[in-house]
């Protein structure tokens, strides 16, 4: 396991969590080559949000071209990097920050293993354009030698009973009774006001996005960093399956939380949405006046029609 030389401002509690108080830059410039095996965050999007100042997007990108760069050397040979992003907006105009940073890692010689599309159902309501209502994960790795556990990620099978009906493999299981691979499009609740994860922060992680990211790519023990870690929810995720989470925030306020949820997370006190569960569905819960129209009993002239060969207009 590698030790990390812990900064002066930094918070270092018995090594397995580390908290840095300040810029991550400065923050990972003190850290030994291949020291983390897992690198995950949601930048700044340059959107003017309280945590930020709004600044020309080329300057933007150079900017996440410094501290990647600097995820890149600290990362660990088969280590990961996952970079979660929205998009840049301007003048109702959207820029995908991925499109744009992808290139940053390439040119790195870091490998794109998956662009994961993470869906959401809540956000703001567009009224020029479709709301936004994914965002997406870029999941690099440095070598082709990297570490990926799909077993503790694996989600339930939509036939889990079913099994081969002949040949030689009659009456075996004909999908993996441990579940399937969970695919490349993820519905995780955001955290808006009804989530219990909620704090004061207004972009924070849902814990169980970083999760499934822990627990593929990472074993226990290896270190997991978050460059801009917010509220702490990469080193909640990080240290809940066993493993090291060290992260670096600017801002005073959000590292008195982050420090809040951690020690409740390291007592088992934190609340968090459970891995997997389904996501709320009004209509199953008996809400029927959020039913679509095309959902309602056919009325007497559309079942006149659906018994109808032939339809005309
Ligand atoms: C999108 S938020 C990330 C929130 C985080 N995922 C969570 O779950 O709380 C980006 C965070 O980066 C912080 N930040 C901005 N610039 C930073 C820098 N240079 N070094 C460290 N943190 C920074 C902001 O204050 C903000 O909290």
């Amino acid at each position: 396991m590698t030790d990390l030389s812990i900064p002066s401002g930094s918070i270092s509690i018995r090594d397995e969590v580390v908290l840095h108080a300040g810029d991550c830059l400065d923050f990972l410039r003190t850290i030994p080559d291949q020291a983390f095996q897992l690198i995950v965050t949601s930048p700044p999007y340059n959107l003017g949000k309280e945590y930020e100042k709004r600044i020309h997007l080329d300057d933007y990108l150079q900017q996440q071209q410094r501290v990647i760069t600097e995820c890149a050397r600290t990362l660990s040979g088969t280590g990961s990097i996952c970079w979660q992003v929205g998009n840049y907006v301007s003048n109702g105009e959207i820029v995908p920050l991925d499109a744009v940073l992808y290139p940053l890692f390439r040119d790195l010689g870091l490998k794109l293993r998956n662009r994961i599309i993470w869906h959401f159902e809540h956000g703001l309501h567009c009224s020029k354009r479709l709301s936004g209502r994914y965002e997406t994960v870029l999941w690099f790795t440095k070598s082709d030698e990297y570490q990926f556990n799909l077993d503790p990620i694996r989600v339930p099978q939509k036939y889990p009973g079913k099994k081969h009906f002949k040949g030689p493999k009659a009456g075996q299981y004909s999908c993996n009774p441990l579940g399937k691979n969970p695919g490349d499009v993820w519905v995780i609740p955001n955290v808006k006001s009804n989530h219990v994860e909620k704090t004061s922060h207004p972009c924070q992680f849902p814990v169980e996005l970083i999760e499934r990211l822990v627990l593929s790519l990472t074993q226990p023990g290896d270190w997991v960093f978050d460059p801009f870690v917010g509220v702490g929810s990469s080193i909640i995720a990080a240290i809940k399956h066993g493993r090291r989470g060290a992260g670096a925030e600017i801002l005073t306020e959000y590292v008195k939380i982050a420090e809040e949820r951690i020690a409740k997370a390291r007592n088992g006190e934190l609340l968090t949405r459970p891995m997997g569960r389904p996501v709320f569905d009004p209509k199953d819960a008996g809400q029927y006046l959020t039913a679509a129209p095309w959902d309602q009993p056919p009325s007497k002239q559309q079942r006149l029609f659906q018994k109808s060969k032939t339809y005309s207009t």
